[in-house]
Parts: structure tokens; sequence; C-alpha cells
């Protein structure tokens, strides 16, 4: 499926993990950035999406780099965040 003219341009995820989710959402918008703070899983996701030149796979701590990833969007964005389990 194409990106909408009228959804959002952007996905933006602030845990990669292994990828999936920007697997499934990439197809629905013109580029994907998620940010992965474990240096391993970035490396793997980089090479899951290393043809897929609308994928960008940052290394490092959201809660840092987001400020920065948001300020260079210039169209609207749907966000990602990390989806954690509770503790039994
Ligand atoms: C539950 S998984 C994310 C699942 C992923 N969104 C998916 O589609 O499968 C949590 C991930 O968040 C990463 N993570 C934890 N704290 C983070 C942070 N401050 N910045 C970026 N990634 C973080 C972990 O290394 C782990 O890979």
């Amino acid at each position: 499926m194409k990106p909408s003219q009228f959804g959002p341009a952007y996905f933006v995820e602030t845990s990669t993990y292994c990828g999936d989710t920007t697997a499934e959402i990439r197809d629905h918008v013109r580029r994907s950035i998620s940010i992965e703070l474990d240096e391993t899983l970035c490396a793997l996701a980089r090479h899951r999406f290393r043809r897929h030149a609308d994928v960008q796979i940052l290394w490092g701590d959201s809660g840092q780099l987001l400020p920065g990833v948001l300020a260079e969007l210039d169209k609207p964005a749907v966000l990602g965040s990390m989806v954690t389990t509770p503790a039994e």
C-alpha cells in the first residue's frame, strides 16, 4: 500500500527491538525512523532494513534523540513507543 497524501508522513518509534513494528508500518508512511538503545539490536535492525532507504534506525537513548528527530520533521508523524510487559 502506498502512503496516503492525507495520512502521517513519518513513523517515529522509540524502541526498535527487532523492527517488527517498523516493518508493519513502513509501507503506510514515507519515512520511518526508529531508535534503539541496544547496540547489537540496532545493528541487527539496520541489517534487516538495509535495502529500505525509507527506514532509518538510530542507535541511542530515545529520550535524548527524540527531540532532535522530531525537530527535523516537516510533516505530521505517528509516534510509536516502547511496549513493556508488566512484571508478574
Ligand atoms: C518491547 S521492545 C520494543 C518492541 C518493538 N517496538 C517491536 O516492534 O517489536 C523494547 C525495546 O526498547 C529498547 N529500549 C529500552 N529503552 C530504550 C531507550 N531509552 N531508547 C531506545 N530504545 C530503548 C530495548 O532495548 C528493546 O529493544
